[in-house]
């Protein structure tokens, strides 16, 4: 290997191991809770996010929760009554997203829904999606793990 040949491999090595992070740093930012893992209280419940966190993003998804993965959506029917449900669709693990537009989960790679309680209203997906149950205490938005 000559010189040029050398800088020239040292030189696309390089380039690719830039590649994760300039990639990583281009994404869309998630919807994801900022807030750390909060310990499970003794009433079962636990802290995924904040009010204002809620109120901002307008949902909040936390893949630390107990329970596996929880997405908290407001009720657009009553601003101070919160949902939560396990993200996973129930035709293929996907992740919904909850779309405020439309009033529901949607999946994004086959298309099913679900109402604010977890309901399919559109498949393939034929199992509802497991709900918890959470509240709004002081700026804490709480699930308690298990189904609601
Ligand atoms: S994984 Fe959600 S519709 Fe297929």
């Amino acid at each position: 290997m000559n010189r040029r040949e050398f800088l020239t491999w040292v030189g696309v090595g390089g380039l690719a191991s830039y590649l994760p992070v300039a990639i990583a740093a281009c994404s869309p930012k998630a919807t994801q809770s900022e807030s750390p893992a909060s310990p499970v209280r003794t009433d079962g419940f636990q802290p995924v996010g904040t009010v204002a966190e809620l109120g901002q993003k307008g949902q909040i998804l936390n893949k630390e929760f107990s329970g596996g993965a929880v997405l908290v959506v407001q009720n657009p029917a009553n601003p101070k009554a919160v949902t939560a449900v396990n993200p996973s669709c129930t035709h293929e693990g996907c992740t919904v997203t909850w779309q405020a537009d439309q009033k529901q989960f949607v999946c994004p790679c086959h298309d099913s829904k679900f109402t604010l309680d977890g309901k399919v209203t559109q498949g393939p997906a034929k199992t509802p999606l497991v709900t918890y149950e959470a509240k709004l205490e002081g700026n804490s938005v709480l699930v308690k793990a298990g189904k609601s």
